[in-house]
């Protein structure tokens, strides 16, 4: 996901055509530990889990990277996002981003994600998922990986934030239903196709909720999330999970996990929520750290003078939005640590 600011008029909209039901998002705990040696990491989808591939965004530039590494370094995040997490849980180094990859740096796998992208074209010219795994597949019929090589590794999926924001732009929202079931189609499409490259073991993120984004909880002045968009995320996973259940009965054992997005955010927002009861000094979980300082301007913006037009809050690690779209360090480090007994099933 990156610059997304869909017009408080479609969110309107939206709000007057919604009627979806809800019901609940659980997660099988399966847990079964095997060796981790030798796993590579390959990672497809938007900015929640690209660690470099977008060159001319505000992933490089000022003041993204000021928590980690220090300077902006890629990442759309003041320092480690979940890709970086979840590589440190396999015990090997975050994968090198495709754009950066060479002869010797390929060895802990390759980050194909690209901030802005989706599953679908949206408004960034950049690789959908679609192309992301068809340059996976490149690097395989290179012979860079071997059939071992790939049958211990594992894939991150993150994708369909950028397809909900994008299609709440220019409309497509409106047949919500067939939005979403052709966009679940294609999810299974492609997570079909990581496996069939020879990946055994695929997480797969629910999408997060997005009516808590920062980018659209400002219709509630940030107060709370916007229910009628968390309702399109509930319907979203649960039909993903369904299509996962059926892969994985279909190949006969469990390849694919699912990490639920949905339910860590909310856990770590209202645990925040309930310090900030007790403690009015903390930042609203809500509120960005980094913001433009209007509606023209966005966390990173300058003017033609090179001024700064955006502001900064004084602790990011006390937040869980870095900007109105995505979790700082300290968001990412919550929703991990609640994310591990999922994690434990790549293993
Ligand atoms: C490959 O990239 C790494 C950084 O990821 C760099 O340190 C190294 O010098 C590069 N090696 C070659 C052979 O270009
Ligand atoms: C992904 O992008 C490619 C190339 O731009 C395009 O041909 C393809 O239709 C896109 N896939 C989807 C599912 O939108
Ligand atoms: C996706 O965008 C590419 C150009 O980036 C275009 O060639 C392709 O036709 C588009 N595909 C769809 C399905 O819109
Ligand atoms: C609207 O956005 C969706 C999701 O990004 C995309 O699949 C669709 O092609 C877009 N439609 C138009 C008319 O641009
Ligand atoms: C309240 O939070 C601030 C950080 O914003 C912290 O410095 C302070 O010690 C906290 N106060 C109490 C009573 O916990």
């Amino acid at each position: 996901m990156a610059k997304q600011s869909p017009s408080i008029m479609s969110v309107f909209l939206l709000l007057l055509l919604l009627a979806s039901t809800a019901l609940d998002v659980t997660v099988n705990v399966n847990v079964n530990v095997v060796e981790v040696e030798g796993t590579k990491l390959f990672v497809f989808g938007d900015s929640y889990v690209d660690t470099g591939n977008f060159v001319h965004s505000e992933s490089y530039k000022p003041p993204s990277g000021v928590t980690y590494p220090g300077t902006p370094a890629g990442r759309f995040c003041d320092g480690r996002v979940i890709t970086d997490y979840v590589a440190s849980f396999l015990k090997i180094e975050s994968p090198t981003p495709f754009t950066f990859r060479n002869s010797s740096n390929m060895q802990n796998g390759i980050n194909f994600a690209y901030g802005g992208t989706g599953v679908f074209n949206t408004s960034i010219d950049g690789p959908n998922v679609t192309v992301q795994i068809d340059s996976f597949q490149n690097l395989i019929q290179q012979n860079i990986y071997t059939k071992s090589d790939l049958q211990s590794s594992i894939a991150l999926v993150n994708a369909a934030g950028n397809d909900y924001t994008n299609a709440l732009k220019n409309g497509s929202i409106i047949n919500l239903p067939h939005f979403m079931e052709s966009l679940v189609d294609q999810i299974s499409v492609n997570l079909k196709r990581i496996q069939s490259l020879g990946i055994n073991k695929i997480a797969v993120n629910l999408l997060q909720p997005i009516g808590c984004l920062p980018s659209l909880n400002v219709i509630s002045f940030r107060t709370s999330c916007i229910q009628p968009l968390n309702l399109i995320a509930i319907d979203h996973n649960k039909m993903l999970l369904q299509v996962v259940q059926e892969l994985n009965k279909e190949i006969g054992k469990s390849v694919f996990v699912t990490l639920d997005l949905y339910n860590s955010f909310l856990s770590v927002i209202e645990t925040l929520q309930k310090k900030r009861s007790e403690n009015s000094t903390l930042i609203n979980p809500l509120k960005p750290c980094c913001e433009g300082v209007n509606f023209e301007y966005e966390c990173g913006s300058v003017d033609d003078q090179g001024s700064k037009k955006y502001s900064l809050c004084e602790n990011p690690e006390l937040s869980f939005f870095w900007d109105t779209v995505h979790p700082s360090q300290n968001g990412w480090e919550a929703v991990f640590s609640i994310l591990q007994s999922s994690l434990v099933q790549l293993t």
